[in-house]
């Protein structure tokens, strides 16, 4: 293996067939062996230790990974869900995203979006005017992959949301992914709430209003989660969508603003 180049490595951990955790890491050739390491004990941090772990390391060759910076991260404070999603609404709403589009999503991602009716193994792509679903399979939607934060601005984001309080390893993955997303072409907003039960937090962003935290965007025990992915269809060029989501590589070397939590009322 080439040491210069850098390396995508992707552990995924499953339990009697059923996905249980995942992450991702961007490194360079000396970084592999340790990176292999702290993702599997990722894995076998869980509760229970998973049936099945696979670790899955490919060169990135010649390939110069894009570079951006981390959106803004605030949180907004919220007493219950019906309150924090009728914020997370209004900001969507702001961020072009219609009230019958955001009214759906949030239908889907609370009764769990696959037809099956459980979670889904990615995200909803949806046309962010009418609400209707244009992920052609709607059981898997669309997974972003191929994005990390550099080993200076891994450091620099941990130290900056743990001055807000943050710590959990879940919030700077969660905005890793956000921060591509928002960029990607076409998109206009993204809603996500997590599908572990313990875990009630969720955020809506957007490169207009950066990264908004909820800490209570789902019941605690609710096992239903997802993202969805509002996208202006007049600019939308399905295939150049996918293709950055699942595997352009993106490196975070920036870190944005990382703001203290205020109320509703006060965000601007
Ligand atoms: N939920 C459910 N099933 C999942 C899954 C998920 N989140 N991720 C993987 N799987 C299962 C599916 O069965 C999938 O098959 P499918 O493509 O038909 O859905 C299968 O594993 C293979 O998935 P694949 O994406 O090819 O695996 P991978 O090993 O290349 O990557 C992840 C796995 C989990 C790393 C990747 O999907 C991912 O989610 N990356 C983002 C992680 C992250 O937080 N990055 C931030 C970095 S700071
Ligand atoms: P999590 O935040 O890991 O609990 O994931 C919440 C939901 O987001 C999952 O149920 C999937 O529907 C979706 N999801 C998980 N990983 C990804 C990903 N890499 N890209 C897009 N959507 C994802």
């Amino acid at each position: 293996m080439n040491q210069k180049s850098l390396f995508s490595i992707r552990m995924r951990a499953s339990t009697g067939g059923k996905h249980v955790s995942g992450a991702e890491r961007i490194v360079s050739g000396e970084c592999i062996d340790v990176t292999v390491q702290e993702l599997v004990m990722r894995a076998r941090e869980k509760d229970r230790a998973p049936e099945q772990i696979v670790v899955t390391i490919d060169s990135l060759g010649d390939i110069l990974p894009r570079t951006l910076t981390a959106l803004d991260v605030v949180t907004l404070k919220s007493d219950d869900v019906k309150s924090a999603r009728s914020a997370a609404s209004r900001l969507l709403q702001t961020a072009g995203v219609s009230a019958h589009a955001t009214e759906v999503a949030i239908h889907h991602l609370s009764k769990g979006a696959a037809p099956s009716g459980g979670n889904m193994r990615g995200a909803i792509i949806m046309d962010s005017l009418s609400g209707e679903r244009l992920e052609s399979d709607q059981e898997r939607g669309i997974r972003v992959s191929r994005v990390d934060w550099s080993e200076d601005a891994s450091r620099k984001i941990q130290e900056h949301l743990s001055e807000i309080g943050l710590t959990h390893f879940r919030t700077r993955d969660a905005l890793a992914l956000a921060t591509k997303v928002a960029q990607a072409p076409g998109v206009v907003a993204e809603l996500c709430w997590s599908d572990e039960p313990d875990y009630p937090a969720g955020y809506i962003a957007s490169l207009r209003s950066g990264y908004v935290r909820f800490p209570t965007l789902k019941r605690r025990g609710d096992p239903k989660g997802g993202r969805v992915y509002f996208v202006d269809s007049n600019m939308l060029d399905m295939a150049e969508l996918i293709r950055y989501l699942q595997t352009e590589t993106v490196l975070i070397t920036d870190v944005g603003d990382c703001n203290p939590a205020i109320d509703p009322d006060a965000y601007v």
